[in-house]
C-alpha cells in the first residue's frame, strides 16, 4: 500500500461495506456457536473481528492481513475492548496462509475475497477447515441486469464482479454448498463511507476540491484526484446503489 492510501483510509473503523447488525446476520446464517477457532481473512483494522470476538464469548479469532498498518488498528482495537487475549493477528498473505490444515471451524472473509476470486479462494482456503466447518465471505454484486452507466465506471476495475446467481455457481464449481445468502443492508455502507467522507472532508473540503485534480505539486495532484475518485465512488453509490451491492455467502465446503 502506498503512502497516499493510507493518509485517505489510516485510522478508519471499516475498509468496506459491513456492519455489526450484517455480521451478526450472517453468524446466524453459519448456525455455528460455541467454542469456535474463526480466521478472519483480510480483517483490515479488525471490524469483524471484534464483532465475532463479541458474539461468540468462547471463541478465539484470528485475524489476518497483508498490511502491516491494519494488523496494528486490529489488534490495539479489540485489546481495547477487552478482548485481546482472544485474539491474533498475523501478518499473511491470503494466498498463502501459515496455519496447518484442519485448524479452524470458521474462516470469514469480509471484502477481500475480490483479491483472490471465489473459486481459487475456496479450493485455497477450504483445507484448513475442521469437519462441520463454514465459510462466510461477502462479495460484491451487480443487482440488476442492466446496472446504471456511472455504477459500471465505478466497478469498471472488477471485471469479474457477476450477480447473485454468477458467485453462486462460482461456489457450486468448487463442490461446496451454499447454505444462505443476504444482502448487506444500506448502513453497512454508511458504516463505511460516513467516515471516509469525514476524512475527505478534512483534507479537502468540498468548495476546495478541484473538480479536474489540478492542484500545486504532483503530489497534492494525485491526492486531489485520489480525493475526486473516493467522492465520486460515494456518490455513484449513494445515487445508484440499486444498481450493486455486497452479499454475504455461507458455503459448507
Ligand atoms: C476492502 S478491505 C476489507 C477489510 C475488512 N475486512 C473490513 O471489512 O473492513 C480488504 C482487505 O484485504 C487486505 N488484503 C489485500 N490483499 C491481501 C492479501 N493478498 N492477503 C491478505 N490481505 C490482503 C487489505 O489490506 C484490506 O485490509
Amino acid at each position: 500500500m502506498d503512502a497516499l492510501f493510507f493518509t485517505l483510509h489510516s485510522g478508519l473503523p471499516h475498509e468496506g461495506p459491513g456492519s455489526r447488525e450484517d455480521t451478526l446476520r450472517a453468524l446466524a446464517l453459519t448456525g455455528l456457536s460455541g467454542r469456535l477457532a474463526v480466521l478472519d481473512i483480510g480483517c483490515g483494522p479488525g471490524p469483524s473481528s471484534l464483532v465475532l470476538l463479541e458474539a461468540l464469548p468462547e471463541a478465539r479469532v484470528t485475524g489476518v492481513d497483508d498490511h502491516a498498518p491494519f494488523i496494528e488498528a486490529a489488534r490495539a482495537r479489540v485489546a481495547a475492548a477487552g478482548h485481546g487475549p482472544r485474539f491474533a493477528a498475523v501478518e499473511a498473505d491470503m494466498a498463502a496462509l501459515p496455519f496447518e490444515a484442519g485448524s479452524f471451524d470458521l474462516l470469514w472473509c469480509e471484502g477481500a475475497v475480490y483479491i483472490m476470486g471465489v473459486e481459487r479462494a475456496l479450493g485455497l482456503w477450504r483445507p484448513l477447515l475442521r469437519p462441520g466447518g463454514r465459510i462466510a465471505f461477502t462479495e460484491a454484486v451487480w443487482l440488476v441486469s442492466a446496472p446504471h452507466p456511472e455504477a459500471q465506471a465505478v466497478w469498471a476495475e472488477y471485471p469479474e464482479m457477476t450477480d447473485v446467481d454468477g458467485v453462486s455457481g462460482r461456489i457450486a464449481a468448487t463442490g461446496a454448498r451454499q447454505l444462505g445468502r443476504l444482502t448487506l443492508q444500506p448502513r453497512a455502507w454508511e458504516a463505511y463511507y460516513a467516515p471516509l467522507e469525514a476524512r475527505l472532508d478534512a483534507l479537502a473540503p468540498p468548495a476546495d476540491a478541484p473538480a479536474d485534480g489540478a492542484a500545486d505539486g504532483a503530489a497534492d495532484a494525485t491526492l486531489a484526484r485520489a480525493i475526486a475518485a473516493h467522492r465520486t465512488e460515494i456518490a455513484v453509490w449513494r445515487a445508484h446503489g440499486d444498481s450493486f451491492g455486497y452479499v454475504v455467502f455461507v458455503v459448507a465446503p
